[in-house]
């Protein structure tokens, strides 16, 4: 199985990235998390990190056919973003969503997300494991 991981915007920055709600490990941190995951469960797992919203929805496009389940970060895009929603429905991989902190709690504007309408599960604020429960959701359902 061929999984793909989408962080949007800032995710990059974890680690320096108000650590008090992101923690205090890094994105090399969460990039190792995802090898050694893919190793465990032998996947096949790549990640893709942007700030743009215009290259997130492209590399959605370019996963059709390639990849079997996608697992997305969307980051600040979660609640504006109707192009990266529209991305996901068009090539219809399976979809989990993850939020490293439970958004729930947060501000208001938080709550709504634009993939969840797609997504067929959302995991929030359980920290960059929460990566590796929505890769291992992911081969439960469709290895
Ligand atoms: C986030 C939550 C979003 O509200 C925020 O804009 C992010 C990160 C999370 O992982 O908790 O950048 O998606």
């Amino acid at each position: 199985m061929k999984i793909l991981v989408i962080n949007g915007p800032n995710i990059n920055m974890l680690g320096i990235r108000e650590p008090d709600i992101y923690g205090k490990q890094t994105f090399s941190d969460l990039l190792d998390l995802l090898a050694r995951t893919a190793k465990e469960h032998a996947l096949t797992v790549d990640q893709f990190q942007s700030n743009h919203e215009g290259v997130i929805v492209d590399k959605i496009q370019s996963a059709y056919g390639v990849y079997n389940g996608i697992v997305i970060n969307p980051a600040a895009y979660t609640h504006t973003s109707v192009a990266i929603l529209d991305a996901l429905k068009s090539v219809a991989i399976p979809a989990v969503e993850v939020h490293i902190s439970n958004v729930d709690s947060r501000e208001e504007f938080r709550r709504f997300s634009y993939p969840a309408l797609y997504c067929e599960k959302t995991i929030k604020g359980k920290g960059l494991d929460g990566y590796r429960q929505a890769i291992i959701y992911l081969k439960e359902k469709y290895a």
